[in-house]
């Protein structure tokens, strides 16, 4: 099979919504393809070549952000504030750990998920399963959760404003070092994360003072006036990842312009899949992730398949097994892949692996399990002689009732309180906070001494 942008529906598919208007579904499909595109080509090989050192252990990558975008939940607060927790966490890691920050959001473009049920039902009554706003509608009624195709130009709207919006606080000053006190947000400052937070800030306040004596500022230095927040989401509803497919007019290579990097998903990463054809031919960076479920060989097969000549940067293996899984599963992939000398950027999802759900009926995840997946990660990759290279999260800037414990002591009965997800439970700003004052001090300690 020659690839092309719609190569991909001569293979089988998976999570891909039936939609039942197919004259509608083209309309919107060659509208999106005339839109403009959200990223440039260039950016996305910059973000390669990024992704290149956190493989070679001189960069750590931080990506996170909400698990489902929601149309609903659309407000300039709501990105700031997503925004702000990147910078702290980001600043917490380059300070602590001593490694230059590779900050990926999911972000701008993370509307659609993939479901295990087809349908849900509710006493008695049976719909079509939410799959995203992208998609349809997470009220249960029958028409709202019908897949209508013109949601696609909704997120591209929304997903269009919300990185216009990144671009200016990463670029216009909002992200300028000197700012690093205001990041705090107000209800962590209450916490002991907050003073912990506060008293690095004071410390880098003194080492800005100190560079600025030396002629090192803000004027003459734009590494510390601006900062760089790539996008991301799943390569999941292909027909609007083909419809935003462009080919680079410098290249002449095919990038998806949807987002910097696309990652396939633990459900649709069959080998000849549909989502696996698509992202084999685009040169975006590609994540993918690995669970318990992944056979060595399988991986292998795709790493073949999505990056067969091994090229730094292409491939962020994001492994999400579960805190007591991972020594199980990690060792044996570590293995496979580095021992055939294959170049990726590991980076380890503790979110989706620990799910539960708590005794109070609600989708959550402790954080407890989240610090010891994170913990067992990097303890691994220091015994096999390979690369921790960064962590990725569910979380939101919002203060958030969804995940157990943290320095706050979120119980299973404070759930109800603020549980805004739409589908996956998110670390809010401090427990976030917590856990990248916890990766740093894993960083520091992994690092080879000189
Ligand atoms: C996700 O990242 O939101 C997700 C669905 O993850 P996974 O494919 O690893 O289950
Ligand atoms: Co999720």
């Amino acid at each position: 099979m020659t690839w092309s942008p719609a190569s991909w529906r001569q293979a089988p598919a998976k999570q891909l919504p039936a939609y039942p208007d197919a004259a509608l579904l083209a309309q919107v499909e060659a509208e999106l393809a005339a839109m403009p595109p959200l990223v440039f080509a260039g950016e996305a090989r910059v973000l390669k070549a990024d992704l290149a050192k956190v493989a070679r252990g001189e960069a750590f990558l931080l990506h996170g952000g909400d698990c489902a975008e929601a149309f609903a939940e659309f407000r300039t607060t709501h990105i700031r504030d997503t925004f702000k927790v990147l910078l702290q966490m980001a600043v917490v890691l380059t300070f602590g750990g001593q490694l230059p920050v590779v900050k990926i959001g999911r972000i701008a473009g993370q509307f659609a998920k993939p479901r295990s049920a087809d349908d849900e039902t509710i006493d008695g009554v049976t719909l079509p399963a939410y799959r995203g706003d992208i998609i349809n509608d997470i009220d249960f009624n029958p028409v709202g959760r019908v897949p209508d195709p013109r949601r696609m130009l909704r997120a591209y709207h929304q997903a269009t404003s919300t990185l216009n919006l990144l671009r200016a606080f990463a670029q216009g000053g909002f992200a300028d070092l000197h700012q690093v006190h205001k990041w705090n947000l107000d209800f962590v400052a209450k916490s002991p994360l907050g003073d912990r937070y506060q008293h690095l800030a004071d410390r880098i306040d003194e080492t800005l003072a100190f560079m600025n004596a030396c002629g090192i500022n803000s004027e003459t230095t734009p590494q510390l006036r601006e900062t760089t927040l790539y996008t991301s989401h799943e390569a999941l509803l292909l027909p609007y990842e083909q419809a935003l497919t462009r080919k680079d007019s410098l290249t002449g290579d095919w990038y998806d312009c949807a987002a910097h990097l696309l990652w396939i998903g633990d459900r649709t990463r069959q080998v000849d899949g549909a989502h696996v054809e698509f992202c084999s031919g685009i040169h975006n960076p590609i994540g993918l992730k690995a669970g318990p479920t992944t056979p060595t060989d399988d991986l292998r097969r795709l790493l073949d398949k999505l990056n067969p000549h091994n090229e730094a940067g292409r491939i962020n293996l994001i492994v999400r097994m579960g805190a007591d899984k991972v020594a199980e599963h990690l060792p044996r992939l570590i293995r496979a892949v580095e021992g055939d000398g294959r170049v990726v950027a590991w980076s380890c999802d503790p979110m989706h692996g620990n799910t539960i759900k708590s005794s109070t009926g609600y989708k959550t995840r402790r954080v407890e399990d989240v610090l010891a997946e994170v913990r067992a990660f990097f303890e691994i990759h220091n015994a096999e002689g390979s690369i921790a290279g960064g962590v990725h999260f569910e979380m939101t800037g919002r203060d958030v009732t969804e995940c157990v414990g943290g320095a706050f002591q979120i119980t299973e009965h404070d759930l109800a309180e603020r549980y805004h997800t739409h589908c996956d439970p998110r670390l809010n700003a401090d427990q976030a906070l917590e856990l990248a004052f916890q990766i740093a001090d894993h960083i520091k300690a992994a690092r080879p001494r000189r």
